[in-house]
């Protein structure tokens, strides 16, 4: 836990090539638009969370990639380790996704959001999917640079499940 703010929003992500990396810190300057509410954002790697963090959130924002069709290893082992601890208690909370793809991300949108599902969190907009369009080896494992437009892409999303929130919405 980074953070003593109890009214936090939770960007958990996960990146090998910073991508995913990117896309979350951009959702993180979103959520930090919210000046009335300080410490507002709490950003963590994957394998940092656990359920504390998880407990004590307002709303999660998942950002990590698809990798063999599946979400990336990191970013499951961090749903495994939490989804029971976590059950029962989470309901009706809002998240948000955003993958960070090669050509496709469905496969791990999809798998991200049935665990969501099973915890019973409310989706605030339909998921971000940003492809890096990376085809070769040496492209796949290079450093990836989200455009400006879709790293606004992620800042409106942060920004939107704070203010929906500050503003009741969700
Ligand atoms: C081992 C491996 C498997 C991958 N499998 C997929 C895949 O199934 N579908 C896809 O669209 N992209 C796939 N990719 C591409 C990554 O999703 C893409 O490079 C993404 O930008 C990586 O995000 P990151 O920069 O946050 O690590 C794969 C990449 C690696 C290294």
């Amino acid at each position: 836990m980074q953070n003593n703010s109890d009214k936090y929003i939770l960007i958990i992500w996960d990146s090998m090539t910073g991508g995913s990396k990117a896309m979350a810190q951009a959702a993180a300057q979103g959520v930090s638009t919210d000046t009335e509410t300080p410490n507002r954002v709490i950003i963590l790697h994957a394998d940092d969370v656990n359920d504390t963090d998880m407990l004590g959130a307002l709303g999660y924002i998942f950002v990590f990639p698809e990798r063999l069709a599946a979400i990336s290893g990191p970013m499951k082992s961090f749903f495994d380790r939490n989804y029971y601890p976590c059950l029962g208690q989470i309901e009706a909370r809002p998240y948000a996704m955003m993958i960070c793809a090669g050509s496709d991300g469905e496969n791990a949108l999809r798998q991200g959001m049935r665990i969501c599902q099973g915890w019973r969190l409310k989706p605030v907009q339909k998921a971000i999917i940003i492809k890096t369009y990376a085809q070769t080896n040496e492209e796949i494992l290079a450093p990836k640079t989200i455009s400006k437009g879709d790293l606004q892409k992620c800042y409106d999303l942060g920004a939107l499940l704070t203010n929906g929130l500050s503003m009741g919405i969700f």
